[in-house]
């Protein structure tokens, strides 16, 4: 493990670009399995998750090549013929589920184990599995291990108790190549789901509605190889937003879709910050003065992202009043208050809401990183703080950032990248 040393304090200045999104990445990448020719993707950040879901493919004896200095990817998944991706992984990292669907429309059968326990919740897979059987899979549980078959995938009408991004997507990399027309109703709307269904397009396949609440995907017998480029990041892009809000900097963030972070954006106004358009793909942030306590909730897109709650609390414990973070997505995902306290932030947790106080400053301190957006939230924290903070566990910023402590150290940040002596292991965790 490693840990990174900030001297915070030190307001960021300059231009910074957003990479590729990582989670619009897994998901195209387990699409691949769906194609039998070349398939090259680009804007694919070298980050741990997508090294994972790389693995992921390679188990399954997909060819694969990965640039990552260009940040493209090749896979060839023509040939592929086993339908049990290796375990270690898909416990590893959730997303790697998503193979689920791709290979139920190639083979018509899979056996994959059940995703690991996850340090934001429990996170059960009973959409996708809902969702999956309604076109004519059979499922059997035994020993961790399912068993999943079926003779012939058709489409079905689909109604999604709750709009889950990953089932959403199983459930229409699935019908891609099944008998008949699938509607997905109450579909998640992320923009990582319309860029999914861009890709799958691209390959071949005729889905219409994706972004909206009802999906509709007509079947196709097979898909071709194709070329996708990724769209940017909307996580990173609001993490640097918020270093550079928690600051007091002046920062131009580059390759930002801009429709996809206005629910931070309009937040993020509510407080006091500046923010504006300087073109379609780049966004000015300044602090002016003291900002000012709001109250947030996370809900699906187009609400306010769960992935940025944690950062946005770190604006919020150094802003003048009382917010109230209510988190609605996942249960257990105030992991990173108990790094916020230690560094002198005010915040009560009752159950999925936390009560944060605003303090004129947050103080330096040694703190542990737990989760991915945990990590980012107390680098944030660390940035504005005064003093030197020490981030240990920071590995699991590489799980969803590439270089970013290095992109964060061109604005001007003090940050130090260490060894650690403790050798602990990432903990499975399912972001
Ligand atoms: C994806 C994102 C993750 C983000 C999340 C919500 C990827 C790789 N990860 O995760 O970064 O935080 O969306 O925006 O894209 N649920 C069920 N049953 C299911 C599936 C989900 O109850 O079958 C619940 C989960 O426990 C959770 C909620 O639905 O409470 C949201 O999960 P979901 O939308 O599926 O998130 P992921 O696809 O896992």
């Amino acid at each position: 493990m490693n840990e990174l040393l900030i001297r915070g304090g030190v307001p960021l200045h300059g231009s910074v670009k957003v990479k590729g999104s990582k989670n619009a990445s897994l998901p195209v990448i387990a699409a691949s399995l769906l194609t039998d020719g070349p398939v090259v993707i680009e804007e694919v950040p070298d980050l741990l998750d997508v090294r994972t879901m790389i693995e992921v493919v390679k188990s399954l004896h997909a060819d694969v090549n990965y640039d990552s200095s260009r940040e493209k990817l090749e896979i060839n998944a023509g040939s592929i013929k086993n339908q049990e991706p290796s375990c270690e992984l898909v416990q590893n990292m959730r997303a790697s589920f998503l193979v689920l669907g791709p290979l139920l429309a190639r083979f018509g059968k899979a056996r994959i184990t059940l995703p690991g326990g996850c340090a934001i919740g429990s996170r059960p897979i009973d959409l996708h599995l809902k969702g999956l059987a309604g076109m004519g899979v059979e499922f059997s549980v035994s020993g961790g291990m399912i068993e999943a078959r079926t003779d012939r995938l058709r489409g079905e009408r689909i109604y999604l108790d709750y709009p889950s991004v990953g089932a959403t997507e199983n459930i229409m990399m699935a019908a891609a190549m099944a008998e008949g027309t699938t509607y997905i109703e109450n579909a998640a709307s992320e923009p990582e789901i319309v860029d999914l269904a861009n890709f799958l397009n691209s390959a071949g396949a005729r889905i219409s509605g994706a972004g909206m609440k009802s999906i509709r995907i007509k079947g196709t017998g097979g898909l071709n190889g194709t070329s996708h480029s990724v769209i940017p990041d909307r996580i990173e892009a609001g993490t640097l937003i918020l270093s550079a809000a928690v600051t007091g900097g002046d920062v131009v963030v580059n390759n930002v879709l801009t429709d996809h972070i206005s629910p931070l954006v309009a937040k993020l106004k509510e407080t006091g910050v500046y923010i504006e358009e300087v073109d379609i793909s780049a966004v000015r942030i300044k602090k002016g003065g003291r900002t000012r306590g709001v109250d947030l909730k996370t809900l699906p897109y187009p609400g306010f992202p769960t992935d940025l709650q944690p950062q946005f609390m770190t604006l919020l414990a150094l802003s003048e009043g009382t917010s109230l973070v209510t988190e609605t997505v996942f249960e257990n995902r105030f992991m990173h208050v108990d790094g916020l306290l230690r560094m002198d932030a005010d915040v009560i947790v009752e159950g999925n809401r936390a009560v944060v106080q605003g303090r004129n400053a947050l103080q330096g301190a040694t703190v542990q990183a737990s989760d991915l957006r945990a990590s980012a939230a107390l680098l944030l924290a660390g940035l504005a703080a005064e003093g030197t903070t020490i981030v240990s566990n920071i590995d699991y910023l590489w799980r969803g950032h590439s270089g970013l402590e290095e992109r964060l150290s061109g604005l001007g940040a003090q940050i130090e990248w260490r060894t650690s002596s403790d050798q602990e292991q990432l903990e499975i965790s399912g972001e």
